[in-house]
């Protein structure tokens, strides 16, 4: 299943919009129900609006009613050469968190981690009550 989410990753880096970094990101996410969306980074020409590939497929697996996760996959190359692992980013580790738990599985080139390797002692909404 990992390898299988990467490659899904991967080949949704090919629908990139990057043309100002030229760095093409891919996600792929497995919901609870086995269904998998994809997403992609989208760039803009007022940089900060740019929205990353895995919020992306948050994004949209939220919009069509899902909204528990197993797993995301991330690839990211400038080069076609996604050996290089491509880690979520803050905001998208935030963005996450907001629908898992912290053992959801994030897989990278180089191997399976947890959300809480990268975001431990997270705000939620826990932090609210
Ligand atoms: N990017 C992602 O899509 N996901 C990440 O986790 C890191 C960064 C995108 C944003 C921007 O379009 C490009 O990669 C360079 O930062």
């Amino acid at each position: 299943m990992d390898n299988q989410l990467f490659k899904a990753a991967v080949q949704a880096s090919r629908n990139s919009y990057s043309p100002y970094s030229k760095f093409r990101v891919g996600a792929a996410l497995l919901t609870e129900n086995g269904n998998i969306f994809t997403g992609c980074n989208i760039e803009n020409a007022s940089y900060s609006l740019t929205i990353c590939a895995e919020r992306t497929a948050v994004f949209k697996a939220v919009s069509q009613g899902e909204k528990s996760f197993k797993a995301i996959a991330v690839a990211g190359s400038a080069d076609d050469d996604f050996a290089k692992p491509c880690p979520p980013c803050g905001a998208c580790l935030q963005v996450l968190s907001e629908f898992c738990t912290d053992d959801f599985i994030i897989i990278l080139s180089d191997g399976e981690y947890k959300l809480s390797d990268f975001l431990p002692n997270r705000f939620d909404k826990n932090n609210l009550k």
